[in-house]
């Protein structure tokens, strides 16, 4: 791929390029240098991934190749791939994302289970129950889109106080065609609801400290939005906020769901359980046994 190596006859195959590159990108601090590379050069060929391993002897033409190498100076430099590619798969759909507003991690898909699970068993009491949610902070409208896909007829604020993040959430309430069932706001937390009797509110805020943003890996720091990360000097700013204002929305028994990080997940516990308009307080533990999700019934 370098001036050096292009005395090398060899073609420069997809396997090839794959290898280089992994060593490359393994080299420059990636943690899934090989995955990396195979989004990459299936984006710049404009195929599926899969396809990439039917044609692995190919030599890619040489815009393919040109536009590769661009893409994989990006990564080197730290640029998210899914910024790079424009898109990135959560909860199995594709939301499209730009570095107004923050990635889809996989964690926050427990959010999505934990909502609707509870949605589920309400409507096996009451089957024709229609849903009033409130999705703060949407980011890029990954949650409320995913929740709004599986749970029928749900009508969904989505909130952020971020106008780049909202004008992303909008492509993607659109693309999924959304729109009469989720609506975009920009505000501040819960500020600008005036319902009071919402049955959920869903929020993955933001929770990093101010002293733990400062060791972010580069690929979030220099990339992500520092709006959609960092929630004061503890990190737990605004979930107190929502904790605190989240009984006034809900009907009685509403659900609070919300992501955190496991650094301020007891805490978060204990501040909400003192709070004494909640009931049935508990974290659930994401897939790597991290405590993930707080949970809360308005009492
Ligand atoms: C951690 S991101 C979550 C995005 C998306 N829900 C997800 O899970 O990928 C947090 C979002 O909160 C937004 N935000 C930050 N402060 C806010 C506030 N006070 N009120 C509403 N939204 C806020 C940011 O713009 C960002 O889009």
């Amino acid at each position: 791929m370098t001036n050096q190596n292009a005395a090398n006859t060899e073609p420069w195959t997809i396997m090839r390029l794959l290898q280089w590159t992994t060593e490359h990108l393994k080299k420059s601090g990636s943690s899934s240098p090989r995955l990396d590379a195979e989004v990459l050069l299936s984006h710049a060929r404009n195929c599926q991934r899969i396809e990439l391993y039917t044609a692995f002897n190919e030599e890619p033409p040489e815009e393919v190749k040109a536009k590769f190498r661009e893409l994989i100076k990006r990564r080197a430099q730290g640029e998210p791939v899914a910024y790079l590619v424009g898109k990135k798969e959560f909860y199995s759909l594709s939301f499209q994302v730009a570095p107004g507003c923050l990635i889809p991690r996989s964690e926050t898909e427990h959010l999505v289970i934990e909502c609707l699970d509870r949605a589920k068993a309400i409507r096996q009491s009451s089957p024709s129950h229609s849903f009033q949610i409130a999705d703060v902070c949407t980011g890029s409208g990954c949650v409320a889109v995913s929740i709004a896909k599986h749970l029928e007829s749900a009508k969904i604020v989505a909130i952020d106080l971020s106008e780049d993040a909202l004008e992303i959430a909008k492509t993607n309430v659109n693309l999924h065609g959304l729109a009469d069932r989720i609506e975009l706001r920009q505000g501040d937390l819960l500020n600008s609801i005036d319902n009071e009797s919402l049955d959920f509110i869903v929020s993955n805020p933001p929770y990093v400290s101010e002293s733990e943003y400062s060791d972010l890996d580069r690929s979030v720091k220099n990339y992500e939005p520092k709006i959609a990360l960092v929630s004061g000097e503890s990190g737990m700013e605004l979930i107190e906020q929502l904790a605190v204002r989240g009984p006034e929305k809900l009907r009685p028994s509403g659900w609070f769901l919300c992501e955190l990080s496991p650094m301020i997940a007891d805490r978060s516990l204990e501040f909400i359980q003192g709070l004494g308009t909640w009931k049935n307080e508990s974290l659930v533990k994401d897939l790597a046994g991290n405590k993930r999700i707080l949970i809360a019934q308005k009492a």
